[in-house]
């Protein structure tokens, strides 16, 4: 422990390491700084790891390492201290993770499985997170956190990375366009080096299924940091952290924790995690709508019954999908670029679509809205390029058709994510979706999206589950 306390003074930088010695065989030593690491509490046996998934097969009880920490691990038990070497005491934490969560079932890959998940966890979000006043017969948001706060609040920032910055995307569209509240989302790595002026009653949210993506943490401890050095207490840091792990490193920097619940994701592309965020991001809206009164109740229960449909409508999609994505893919896993477009709340869900298919398929594909196509993007455009659009009935319905018709007019093979309806004849190949209230849109287009990135990737032969380049929890910046 000396030894290894003396080398970790000189070391520079982010580190999470575990040190043998052969003279102390039963012992173990680990420290951190900057990069996760979780001791595992198994039976007779320690288990280390910078993440849970890992572990969780061994043992749901934990004992997360906090920044700067140094622990001795015998057959005694765990000694922890602080990099001042001050013993520090705190108890292991239960994971609270269903069982069968991790497990691949019959499917070939976790990615598959995964996607095959998201029906049970609108079924899971609506049990947990939707709540019947029985004296008001109004439904209610069941957040954990005391939302009192949320009366001051007058402007959200949001702080995220990669799938959970488009979740973000369209949690600001809701935000702002459903209960009034402007809203900004930011790039992680790009808000912690130029973060916008301070402004008074903000809400910082930070999005991260892993908890532990390094800009995000980081981001988040300056914008709190920042916040902190005022005393004017209009500027004070209004948090809430939307991640699957309440465990980890987000979840223990910010007291306001909405849990997504979607279980342990293993596939790298995230699937499930991105839904059950977009539901948080709902659960949000509802919420402000109804402490801001910016929405009548009738639209607010409108919504909340769209929402109730969601497990029948995403098992419907995943039936009506599969296969037929499994045949598109055949046609297309050769193609080298593809372009997504969407707009107004399914423009995310284009960039989305956009990063599934490169993650795991290597294939080119950008994400653009709709709108866009005409300054740039349509000089790409021939028969080789694939063009996919999401058309969902609403105010921008017609707007993309026929920014789809300028696709077309460029010999570009059109594959519509829409409802079989008027205007949608112009596709080439439609994945239907069921017509519903635009709101909800965005938790169904995704659907199909993720199943063709899916089954490109598995034609190909790739890696779905661990493609190349890319981590779960990206720890370093
Ligand atoms: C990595 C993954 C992405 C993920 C991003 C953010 O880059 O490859 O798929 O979206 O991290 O992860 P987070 O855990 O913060 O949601």
């Amino acid at each position: 422990m000396v030894a290894v306390r003396n080398v970790i003074s000189d070391l520079e930088g982010s580190y999470a390491l575990a040190v043998l010695w052969s003279g102390a065989p039963d012992a173990l030593v680990v420290a951190r700084k900057q990069a996760p690491l979780i001791i595992g509490l198994g039976e007779g046996e320690f288990i280390c790891a910078s993440d849970t998934p890992a572990i969780v097969n061994f043992t749901k009880i934990i004992l997360p390492l906090e920044d700067e920490e140094i622990a001795l691990l015998t057959p005694l038990g765990i000694e922890i201290y602080d990099f001042n070497n001050e013993r520090q005491y705190r108890n292991p934490i239960s994971l609270q993770i269903a069982d069968q969560v991790s497990y691949k079932k019959n499917f070939k890959h976790y990615m598959l499985k995964e996607i095959y998940d998201q029906p049970d966890i609108a079924k899971y979000w609506l049990e947990k997170y939707l709540i019947k006043n029985l004296e008001t017969d109004q439904f209610q948001i069941n957040y954990s956190f005391d939302t009192e706060f949320f009366n001051s609040i007058e402007r959200i920032e949001i702080v995220a990375c990669g799938t959970s910055k488009h979740a973000a995307m369209v949690g600001k569209f809701l935000l702002e366009q459903f209960s009034g509240i402007p809203t900004n989302v930011f790039y992680a790595s790009e808000f912690r080096y130029s973060p916008p002026p301070l402004l008074p009653n903000t809400l910082t949210i930070g999005v991260t299924q892993s908890g532990e993506t390094a800009d995000t943490i980081a981001a988040i401890s300056m914008e709190i940091k920042r916040r902190s050095s005022i005393e004017d207490t209009n500027y004070k840091p209004n948090l809430i952290a939307i991640t699957n792990r309440i465990e980890s490193s987000i979840g223990r920097l910010i007291p306001n924790v909405i849990n997504i619940s979607a279980g342990i994701e293993i596939g790298v592309a995230a699937t499930k995690t991105f839904f059950a965020q977009l539901l948080s991001f709902y659960g949000l809206a509802i919420k402000f709508s109804q402490i801001k009164g910016s929405q009548s109740n009738e639209n607010i229960n409108q919504l909340i019954s769209e929402l109730t449909k969601l497990p029948a409508l995403v098992e419907e999609l995943l039936e009506k999908h599969n296969e037929s994505s499994e045949k598109l893919a055949h046609d297309f896993f050769n193609i080298k670029d593809v372009i997504f477009l969407g707009r107004g709340i399914n423009y995310p869900i284009a960039l989305e679509g956009a990063l599934k298919l490169k993650e795991i398929s290597y294939i080119h594909a950008a994400g653009y809205p709709a709108g866009e196509m005409k300054h740039g993007p349509i000089a790409l455009l021939d028969k080789k390029v694939p063009v996919i659009s999401i058309a969902t009935p609403g105010e921008v319905f017609d707007k993309v058709i026929s920014n789809a018709q300028e696709a077309k007019a460029r010999d570009a093979y059109l594959i519509g994510v829409a409802p079989q309806c008027n205007g949608t004849e112009i596709f080439d190949y439609l994945m239907t979706i069921p017509s519903t209230n635009e709101w909800i849109s965005p938790l169904l287009t995704i659907i199909p999206l993720q199943l063709l990135s899916y089954h490109i990737a598995a034609h190909r032969g790739l890696d779905v589950d661990q493609p190349r380049n890319l981590a779960k929890s990206v720890t370093v910046e």
